[in-house]
Order: C-alpha cells, then structure tokens, then sequence
C-alpha cells in the first residue's frame, strides 16, 4: 500500500520503517523542512536502537516537504504529530487539526484512510470525523484511530513485537484495510469504535505511571521504616494478578508521554466532572520523589553549597537521546538552587542537555569510557547515577572511587549491585533499599 506519514518523529519514523519492513511504500512528511533534509541525506535525527539501519536499508522509502503530491499517491495517512500539554493541562491539538485541515484542503480524489496515531483525547476522533464530512468530497476520505504503545528505546522491537494492536473504526471497509495492513504481525487485534481505542490509550498511560508511583510511595516507606523495596517487588510480581513490570522504584517517570498524558487525561474528568483523584496522587508521588532523594543526599552530605556533585546519566531513560521531561532536569536545577557544583556524562545526550541547562559541565569525550567519566568524578563528593544505562554497570567503580574525595554513590534506580559497591569502598544509597 501507498502510505503516507504526517510527522518524521519517534512515533512517525518508527511506524514508517516498521511498515515499508513489512512491504508497503513509504513517504515521510514532516512540516520541519530542515528534518526531512536530513533525513533525505541519510541522517536520522534521533538515537533509537536498529531505526538508522532499517530506514537505510529499505528502498521504498521518500522523504518530503511538499504535502499535496504525497497526500495525492496516499491510499493511508498516517498522522503522528505531536500533542503536547497547554498550560492548563489539556492537549494542544494545533497540530493535529493543522495535519488534518491539510489533508482535506488537498482536496484529492479516491478512497484515503486517516489513521490517527498521535495520542489525543478522548472524544477527538468523533471531531476529527465532523471535520470530514462536512467537506463536500467527504465520503472519500475515511477514519481510523491506530494508538501507538512502543516504548522509546525499544521503539522498533515492540513495533514488530507489540502486545496487541488497537484499531477504532466506524466502517467496516476500514476495519478490513487495517487488519490486512498489521496481517503479518502475530499479536491480538482489538477493534472497537474510536473513542474507546482512545480510551484504551489513556487508560495504558495512566496505569502504568501510577504502577511506577505505587512503588515509589513503597520506596519511601522502606527508606523511613526499614524493608527493601527490590523484594517488595519481587515478591508482588510474582503474583500474576499483579505482574513484574513497571514496579522499578526509583527517581520517578518522566519522557514526552506520561506525565502530559495524565494532565490531558485529568482535564477531561474535571471537564466531566469525574473523580480523578488516582491520577493526582500518581503525579504527587512522582514529583516527591526528587526531593525524597535529595533529602538522603542531604543526610549525608549535609548543606549542598560547593559541594562537588556528578551525575550519570540525563536521559529520560537509557537507549534514547530524548530529554523530555527527564527526571535530570528537575534533580539538577534543584542541587544548582542550593550551590553544588555539577558535573555530568550521558553516552549520547550530554551536549544536548548543555543547551537546556548550560552551566554543567560534561565530561571530556575519551577513547575509553572510564576515563571520560574520570574527567568528572575527581574530587567528587558524590556521584547520582540517574539514567541505568548499562556502561555505567560496567565502569571500574574501584577507580573512580580513588578518584572522589568522599565516596558517596547514590543509585537513584537502583541498578547497581548494592553488595558489589560496597565491598568496594563505596558509600552505596539506592531508592528504597
Ligand atoms: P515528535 O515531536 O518526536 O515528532 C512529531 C513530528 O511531527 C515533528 O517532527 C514535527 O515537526 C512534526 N509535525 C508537527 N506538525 C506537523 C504537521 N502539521 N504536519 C506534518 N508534521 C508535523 O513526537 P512523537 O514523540 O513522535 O509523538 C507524536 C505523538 O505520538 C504524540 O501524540 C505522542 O503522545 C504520541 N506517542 C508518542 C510515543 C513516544 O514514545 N514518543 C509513544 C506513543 C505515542
Ligand atoms: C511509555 C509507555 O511505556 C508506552 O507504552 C507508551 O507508548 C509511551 O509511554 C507513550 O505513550 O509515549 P516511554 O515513555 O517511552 O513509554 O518509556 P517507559 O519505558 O514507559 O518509561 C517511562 C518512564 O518511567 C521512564 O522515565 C522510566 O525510567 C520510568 N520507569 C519505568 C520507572 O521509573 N520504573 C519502571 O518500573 C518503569
């Protein structure tokens, strides 16, 4: 099929590569012209694991900054622009409508689906829908709601892999297009009217952060009362009513997604009036828990001020570039409000952060990565690692514990092994442990 995809992102590159991979043809188009110039050299803008080397590979790629030709040759458009969080907690759906509005003032002939991918909510489609047909060619553009669930960092795995494929649908004809488009993909098809697949995607989101909030509350119960948190976990995910995943305490969540979609999500039940309390707590515990972190490293160290501070790892989480909504963000600014001198290293996104937070300094780029961490760790009072990437888990911790001047590691995810750290010298603190 001829597809079409509105918006070069995390969401749009990944679904583009993952579809031309199971044999359509693909144009990308994104409103950044600057992007799609650099996609068209072969640069992709963003750091996720197997995207350059699929997007590389397949021939039935184009990339484009001219909209009307390649709404034209589409038989399904794929909109995956973003929705980000207006002050007052909705969504800013700008984009989206924009992307919309542009694809009927095309004004083409012949049978087009509009799959919604972007996150939205609830109740958008069925608008999305009155937009369509009160154009006079209507009945020729159709639509469909696709919401996407990958995880950034492992995007194109669970593109191939999901655990199942939401499609809300009003006409059967676009049921059908949809199923045989995600044939060759082996998981369940859920297909339900529009607005309960957007349902579906909130209710994912929301879940799942306030899983990570759950534990968190447990972090600080153990921290305060005694206990281990990791046993914790262990112990109720070994109950399958209950389940392993997503039960890491550590500094909270962060990324693009979690947090804009549960203010969206808060918006409407108050909108509503519906009894969103679940959700608030969810946020409160996750913003608690920076300053629930601090507060140990203060135990320790006592006043911030000049104290030396090296953090490992800004990204939002390990294996991507992006720095949305990264917990670093807020931890850094805080220890910066209370004049520590920081210091930092990310394996891929350490220049980046210099642009959002410029008074850091970054490690110096070494051929080998202990010695780039050792441009930052002398004379260090502590280091916080806060993204688990895992060449942090392989560092010779021995050296760069000579090199501090107090050893103190504070493992904000608990990802390090505790006996290990401390049979090296190492003052060890994790989140709950
Ligand atoms: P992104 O910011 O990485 O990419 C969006 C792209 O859309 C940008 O390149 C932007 O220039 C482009 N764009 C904006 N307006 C446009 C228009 N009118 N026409 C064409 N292109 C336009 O965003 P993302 O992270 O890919 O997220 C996109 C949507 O998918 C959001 O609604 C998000 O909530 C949802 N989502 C994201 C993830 C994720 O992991 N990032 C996962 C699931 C769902
Ligand atoms: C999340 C969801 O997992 C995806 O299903 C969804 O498609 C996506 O949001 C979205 O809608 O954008 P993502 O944000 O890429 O994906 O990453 P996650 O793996 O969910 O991690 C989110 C945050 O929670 C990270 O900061 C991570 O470190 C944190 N986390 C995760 C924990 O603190 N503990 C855990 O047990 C799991």
């Amino acid at each position: 099929m001829n597809i079409l995809i509105f918006g070069a992102g995390y969401v749009g590159l990944c679904t583009g590569a993952t579809l031309c991979h199971l044999g359509n043809n693909i144009t990308f188009y994104d409103v950044d012209a600057t992007k799609i110039l650099s996609l068209q050299n072969g640069k992709v803008p963003i750091f996720e694991p197997d995207l350059t080397d699929i997007l590389q590979k397949e021939y039935n790629i184009q990339y484009t900054a001219e909209a009307k030709q390649a709404i034209e040759k589409a038989q399904i458009i794929f909109v995956c622009v973003p929705t980000p969080q207006n002050n007052d907690g909705s969504a800013n759906l700008t984009y989206l409508f924009a992307a919309i509005n542009q694809i009927i003032d095309a004004n083409t002939i012949g049978k087009k689906i509009i799959v919604i991918k972007s996150t939205v909510p609830i109740g958008t489609n069925h608008i999305i829908g009155q937009m369509i047909k009160n154009v006079n060619y209507g009945n020729e553009l159709f639509l469909a709601s696709n919401p996407e669930f990958l995880r950034e960092g492992n995007a194109i795995y669970d593109s191939f892999n999901p655990d199942r494929i939401v499609i809300g649908y009003k006409e059967e004809f676009v049921k059908d297009t949809m199923l045989e488009l995600y044939d060759t993909i082996n998981c369940p098809k859920i297909c339900v009217d529009n607005t309960t697949a957007e349902t579906i995607k909130y209710a994912s989101n929301a879940f799942l952060a306030t899983k990570i909030s759950f534990i968190n509350m447990f972090s600080q119960i153990c921290d305060k009362l005694g206990g281990d948190v990791n046993e914790v976990a262990n112990a109720m995910g070994l109950d399958s009513r209950i389940g392993p995943q997503f039960l890491n305490a550590g500094i909270g969540y962060g990324g693009s997604c979690f947090s804009k979609d549960i203010a969206s999500l808060m918006y409407t039940c108050k909108h509503n009036n519906i009894n969103s309390n679940i959700l608030k707590g969810t946020v409160e515990i996750n913003n608690s828990q920076t300053d629930h972190i601090i507060n140990k490293l203060k135990m320790q160290l006592g006043d911030l001020n000049q104290k030396n501070i090296v953090i490992l790892g800004l990204t939002f989480k390990p294996n991507t570039d992006d720095l949305r909504d990264a917990p670093s963000i807020k931890l850094i600014n805080e220890l910066l409000a209370q004049g520590a001198n920081v210091k930092v290293h990310d394996p891929v996104a350490g220049i980046s952060f210099k642009n959002i937070i410029p008074q850091v300094k970054i490690a110096e780029e070494c051929t080998r990565i202990d010695h780039t961490i050792l441009t930052i760790t002398h004379d260090a009072d502590a280091i916080m690692l806060v993204t688990e990437w895992d060449v942090y888990k392989k560092l010779n911790w021995e050296r760069i514990k000579c090199s501090m001047r107090r050893g103190l590691l504070f493992d904000c995810r608990n990802a390090l092994d505790a006996q290990k750290m401390r049979n090296l010298g190492l003052e060890y603190f994790g989140v709950g442990i």
